[in-house]
């Protein structure tokens, strides 16, 4: 896997953002200021190297993504998380990526996260609360959900933007269902050989795919089969 720096070389988050910069992960200042606006520390477990440039065990055989992964698929969907649009964020796990999308769509936007395993919801909840993007939670334009992520969410569709934070065995047609045309899913494809792929969804409502780079993230399943460990 991919690592731009290690454990225990950065200590603060402002330090992680500039470390992203300068090995050009991060090229957006808009992403920069989100980034830097997120304290990741809030989001790790206690006792883990919150600005080490690598994934982390949050239980339930879920892991809070690396820094740079957070940062590209920002990036990746930076058109698509204008002030006003719709986000939704699939396995939100710690909430992290689910408040930078909320700062970039602002009051105005909505950004939903939704993830099966219910305590994760819970606990992101709380983490939100403590970030820069509790006021957004507090005014309901970002909100978190118990549910299967790979029915969407239709609630808040259609969506300008969908990530999806774990890798699917194909993309699912309901994510493709509530992209709105001109929006755009970023999803990681595959088994034990994942690639990120981008969908964009064209205004006749035809889909265009490429595929961004070699990725490993945790599964896109059932919470029975994420909970077995399979
Ligand atoms: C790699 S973690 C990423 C979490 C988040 N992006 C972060 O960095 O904190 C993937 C998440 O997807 C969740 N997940 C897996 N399958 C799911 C499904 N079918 N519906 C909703 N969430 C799912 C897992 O529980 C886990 O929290």
């Amino acid at each position: 896997m991919k690592q731009f720096w290690s454990q225990g070389s950065i200590n603060k988050n402002k330090g992680m953002v500039e470390n992203l910069r300068r090995y050009g992960v991060i090229t957006s200042e808009k992403v920069a200021e989100v980034m830097e606006a997120v304290d990741r520390g809030i989001f790790v477990p206690n006792g883990s190297p919150a600005y080490a440039d690598s994934p982390m065990s949050i239980g339930y055989n879920a892991t809070i993504s690396a820094p740079h992964m957070h940062a590209m698929c920002l990036q990746l969907l930076e058109k698509n998380l204008q002030p006003g649009m719709h986000v939704l964020d699939v396995g939100s796990g710690t909430g992290y990526l689910t408040a930078c999308f909320a700062l970039m769509v602002g009051p105005e936007g909505r950004a939903v996260g939704v993830e099966h395993i219910p305590e994760l919801v819970a606990s992101s909840i709380a983490n939100i609360e403590k970030s820069a993007a509790a006021p957004l939670l507090k005014e309901g334009s970002l909100s978190v959900h118990v549910g299967d992520g790979r029915e969407g969410y239709p609630e808040f569709a259609p969506y300008d933007a969908i990530h999806v934070g774990a890798a699917a065995p194909e993309i699912p047609k309901p994510l493709i269902d509530q992209l709105k045309p001109g929006g755009r899913l970023v999803i990681p494809v595959g088994n034990i050989f994942q690639d990120l792929k981008v969908v964009d969804k064209n205004s006749d409502g035809s889909v265009s795919i490429h595929s961004e780079t070699s990725v490993r993230y945790v599964p896109l399943t059932s919470r029975e089969a994420q909970l077995r460990g399979n």
